[in-house]
């Protein structure tokens, strides 16, 4: 079959979205070049906001009316909107009517099971067409059958093990390397705890085969992912399996650097890593760090390690104490201007960014105001900025009243838009004149416009002649930065 993968959501989604096509590619099944020519459909889905379940929704309209007419063509859902990843699989888990829902689906699959896919694709493709389940069901016979070709999940599978599966990568010097799963912060707002269940930490020994072997096959930036990386082995059901993320491993470690991986694992994880630096490793990303588990170690981690690039991207979602503690976050806006205070005195050209909701259930104007001051204060050089999205079945949504009208929910994120906008110019306008290593990601024919990211993690085009342009993907060039545009740069190579 051909098969043609969307992926919504993040950084982790389009790393699984890797191991799914590496699945689907050991089954005999190969990539379309174009979505109109696959026969295999697959989603994988992000649930952070309504927007996001609405794209799905939208395309799977479209999809059933191309279905009507190729009645061969197979649809399958994973990711986040399959809400099966909890620990705990309760009758009514069982129930998600979401997934009865979407009509012209034919296999809903939790991620987690994606080494299963042979066996889920046999039973899609088996699946009794509705007529057939009408009249087996009038004879109460295949009521189950029906259901399983609706709702395939392979309970036996480690959660874990889906990750053994060897990535089909999207780039040869890019690579997102998944270091955990699941999330354990429960934010009131979100959805991530439900839909990925509880954190565990993947085996270091595991994390480190990956990425060598991406560093030996010539990648030079690695992105290790996570929901709350800088947690890394230090959650309840790490801690229940006695650091199964190290066992191993550790043992293998001097007794100081084991005593390190006690303290502070993501720290040794990184510290780790950054040894491929001699094999060509340039670059060592992560994301996303939560504030409360940012340590002092972690930060000059930052100075130290030479891979790890000069860019800190760490969710504020709000300005007010009284908000954050709704959010339940952990910290107060205190907090969080003492850490980037300490990162700025230890690494002075940090690229610091950020995510931030506004409009959450309960925040008055008072307390957006105190967002704004705080952008203000810090000046983040980049945010995403999210309007509050209630998600069914998290605490907000369940006990918090949505008492943001949608136009002042409009209003204040346009005002800090605007805040934004400004510190992010302002930011580019300090680098005019700077040289910068910009790892090339593409190159334009039609503009002959090479385009990249610095280390700082600012995109960077510059031109480039016809004759050499392809050549340069891939490799990092020196350019210096002669304009500055609201969200890039642009320059000229060295
Ligand atoms: N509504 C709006 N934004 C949300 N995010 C997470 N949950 C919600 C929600 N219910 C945002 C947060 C998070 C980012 C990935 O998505 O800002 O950091
Ligand atoms: Fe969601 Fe909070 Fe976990 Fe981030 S830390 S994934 S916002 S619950």
């Amino acid at each position: 079959m051909k098969y043609y993968i969307q992926t919504l959501g993040c950084a982790m989604n389009y790393s699984d979205s890797e191991r799914v096509a590496a699945a689907l590619g050991k089954l005999g099944h190969s990539p379309a070049k174009k979505e109109s020519e696959a026969d295999l459909y697959i989603f994988n889905t992000c649930s952070i906001r309504q927007k996001g379940e609405d794209r799905v929704y939208g395309k799977l309209m479209t999809l059933g009316e191309r279905k009507q007419r190729e009645k061969d063509l197979l649809i399958g859902i994973t990711g986040c909107m399959v809400r099966k990843t909890s620990t705990k699989k309760s009758p009514r888990e069982k129930m998600d009517k979401l997934v009865r829902d979407l009509k012209p689906v034919d296999f809903v699959f939790r991620i987690e099971d994606a080494g299963e896919l042979g066996k889920i694709l046999k039973m899609a493709a088996k699946k009794p067409s509705v007529r057939a389940i009408n009249k087996a069901a009038k004879a109460k016979r295949i009521r189950g059958a029906a259901k399983a070709a609706r709702e395939i999940v392979t309970d036996s599978v480690d959660r874990l093990d889906y990750l053994d599966i060897a990535p089909k990568y999207s780039s040869g010097f890019q690579a997102f390397v998944p270091i955990q799963i699941g999330c354990d912060k429960f934010c009131t707002y979100c959805i991530v705890p439900y839909a990925r269940g509880r954190e565990q930490a993947r085996p270091i020994k595991e994390i480190l085969a990956e990425c060598r072997t991406l560093v030996e096959k010539g990648c030079k930036e690695i992105t290790l992912v996570g929901q709350t990386v800088n947690s890394y082995g230090r959650s309840d059901l790490d801690k229940k399996s006695g650091h199964a993320y190290g066992r191993g491993f550790v043992e293998t470690l001097t007794k100081s650097a084991q005593l390190q991986f006690a303290k502070e694992p993501f720290v040794a994880l990184l510290t780790e890593v950054d040894k491929l630096h001699a094999q060509g490793l340039n670059r060592l990303r992560f994301t996303s760090p939560h504030p409360y588990d940012y340590s002092d170690a972690l930060i000059k981690a930052h100075a130290k390690l030479k891979t790890l690039t000069p860019h800190f991207h760490i969710p504020v979602q709000a300005g007010s104490d009284e908000t954050l503690k709704r959010m339940n976050r952990r910290y107060s806006a205190a907090d969080y201007k003492k850490l980037i205070k300490k990162i700025r005195a230890l690494i002075p050209d940090a690229s610091v960014t950020t995510d931030i909701i506004v409009g959450f259930c309960g925040e008055t104007k008072k307390d957006f105001e105190k967002t704004l001051k705080l952008y203000k204060d810090i000046k983040w050089d980049m945010a995403y900025l999210a309007r509050y999205s209630p998600r069914p079945g998290t605490v907000s949504q369940k006990f918090f009243k949505d008492d943001v009208p949608r136009a002042e929910k409009a209003r204040r994120w346009h005002a800090l838009n605007t805040v934004l906008t400004k510190s992010s110019r302002d930011y580019n306008k300090k680098l005019i004149g700077k040289t910068l290593e910009v790892l090339v990601e593409k190159y334009d024919a039609r503009t002959n416009e090479c385009e990249g990211k610095s280390r700082e993690n600012k995109l960077v085009q510059f031109p480039a002649p016809a004759s050499k342009g392809l050549s340069l993907v891939g490799t990092i060039q020196k350019v210096k930065i002669t304009k500055a545009l609201e969200w890039n740069l642009k320059g000229e190579i060295r």
